[in-house]
């Protein structure tokens, strides 16, 4: 173990770090704050939940100086606007014992408090691609002097949704810079490309070479279950023993929303972060849920990645996610920072095939999973489930969550497969029949949004101020971060009527 002084590190963050209880540094932090500080380029690769943040954070403040001038001098871009909150609370922890200053750039906002931040002299910028494109496009945001630039989640910003717009910031950047991509997940041709951006990189990979591909604390556990009983096996793993906080992760926003109100019903303490939210309820969701005043998050892939949110004990897959980095990415909100956890995952009949790459790439060893309903003695034994368990709270009162009418099946299926609607305010429109066609409408006209990286349907400059700067992961949310009310204005009411997959 080395301590973060004996790395060099500043004295007035080595104490900032010790305030919090943090003076020996993990691995990554071992190995890349030494090449940071001189400011070698480095690509660095470690498990989720292994410190990678301080690792990359650690050297752009104390590069800065103790007392930089005004005005931008570091970028660090990441992928969704709660890993921009995460990211710029810890560099504003990191520099809270000397002069410089950290904003936050990052889309659902009012711009007025971030230009203000901006125009008072913020010296590092932690942002999402649209909004810092929109800002600079504004020239409000000035990168010719951010000679220090982190990509966090750097495979996701550079996958084909956000790599014209890191394109484009890295051509606003100076080009004799330092430049540091970490990840807990880099492919070879994500490297092969990242080079591109950097000069004569150091790829790190903080791993033991006797673990597995996956986090050694977390156990992983997956079962073949029925779409009908899912939310009873989730109900009774959520009264597991020692059970704490716990993200279920579903394929779309709908399906999110849906859950949520399910659970709540059963007398769980359940909040959800999806792209259909507006930006403020999905901040009061996140403080919600790191606070403990609720301790289920119901969640889009747009919480997969990053997200720091102490002692969560389960991760819940009630769809299977799309690849094997995704697999990483949702099971690491757990067994972080050294603590243990569990990650289950459900795999419908119809995602077979997707189990099969992900536990071939993952190298699980359980290609056929186990076939489970709520009732099956494996669930509750792999869980540490207590006997009798049901999948309600009976002390719970009844919430006061409206039941509406569920819209016909073409239309359900065509909002999984579209990614799209999830709002109780919206399916409570829909109730109201005369709106159906608008429905399938919606569905229509969002379509072509899923495929490119870019707001084709609304056509507006905001495309990547909102969009972009909530990529959900997957390539099916890319658009996520709209606020619900301004996408109903621009929802064209003839555009289609049938849903698509009818
Ligand atoms: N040296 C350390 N000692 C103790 N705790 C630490 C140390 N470094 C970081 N942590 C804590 O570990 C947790 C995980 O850190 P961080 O979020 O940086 O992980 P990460 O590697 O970026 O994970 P992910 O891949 O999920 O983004 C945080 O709560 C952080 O405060
Ligand atoms: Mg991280």
């Amino acid at each position: 173990m080395t301590t973060f002084a004996e790395l060099g590190v500043d004295q007035d963050i080595v104490d900032v770090l010790a305030a919090r209880g943090i003076v020996d540094a993990f691995p990554i932090q071992e190995q890349t704050i030494p090449l940071g500080l001189p400011g070698q380029d480095i690509i660095g690769q470690a498990k989720t939940g292994t410190g990678k943040t301080f690792g990359f954070g650690i050297p752009v403040v104390q590069r800065l100086g103790l007392d930089p001038a005004p005005g931008v001098k570091a970028l660090i871009v990441v992928p969704t606007r709660e890993l921009c909150v995460q990211v710029y609370e810890d560099m504003d922890m990191l520099t809270s014992g000397r002069s410089t200053s950290v904003v936050a750039i990052y889309g659902g906002k009012a711009y007025e408090g971030q230009i203000d931040q901006l125009k008072a002299g913020a010296q590092i910028v932690v942002g999402t691609p649209g909004r810092l494109i929109d800002l600079n496009n504004q020239r409000l945001l000035d990168l010719s002097h951010a000679t220090e630039v982190v990509l966090d989640e750097a495979d996701k910003m550079l996958d084909l949704g956000f790599l014209p717009d890191i394109e484009k910031i890295f051509s606003k950047v100076p080009a004799i810079r330092h430049t540091q991509l970490f990840s807990a997940t880099m492919p070879g041709p994500i490297v092969a490309l990242a080079r591109r951006f950097m000069t004569n990189p150091i790829h790190i990979r903080a791993t033991d070479p006797d673990e597995g591909l996956t986090q050694a604390n977390i156990k992983h556990l997956v079962y073949r279950a029925h779409s009908l009983d899912k939310d009873e096996v989730i109900a009774r793993i959520l009264q597991a023993e020692g059970r704490g906080k716990t993200v279920v992760f579903t394929r779309t926003k709908r399906a999110a929303q849906k859950l949520v109100d399910e659970l709540s019903d059963r007398g769980f303490n359940a909040g959800a972060v999806h792209g259909d939210m507006s930006q403020e309820a999905r901040e009061r969701s996140m403080a919600a849920f790191k606070a403990g005043k609720k301790d289920v998050l119901i969640a889009t892939d747009v919480a997969a990645r990053g997200i720091d949110v102490d002692d969560v004990t389960h991760v819940i897959n009630h769809t299977i996610p799309d690849d094997d980095k995704t697999y990483l990415h949702r099971a690491g909100r757990t067994g972080r920072a050294g603590k243990t956890g569990i990650a289950v995952t459900f795999v419908d009949w119809d995602d077979l095939h997707k189990w099969a790459l992900i536990n071939r790439a993952l190298e699980f060893g359980k290609p056929e999973p186990v076939e489970t309903y709520s009732s099956s003695p494996h669930l509750y034994e792999d869980l540490d489930i207590p006997a009798g368990t049901k999948g309600r709270i009976a002390t719970a009162p009844k919430t006061q969550t409206v039941r509406t009418q569920q819209p016909a099946r073409a239309t359900d299926a065509a909002a999984e497969g579209e990614t799209t609607a999830g709002t109780s305010r919206r399916r409570r429109r829909r109730s109201s029949g005369s709106r159906e066609e608008r429905v399938g409408a919606t569905f229509a006209a969002d379509a072509p949004a899923e495929n490119g990286a870019h707001d084709t349907a609304s056509g507006t400059t905001d495309r990547g101020a909102e969009g972009a700067g909530t990529h959900d992961g997957g390539g099916r949310e890319h658009h996520d971060g709209k606020p619900a009310p301004r996408r109903r204005r621009r929802r064209r009411p003839s555009a289609g009527g049938a849903p698509a997959a009818s």
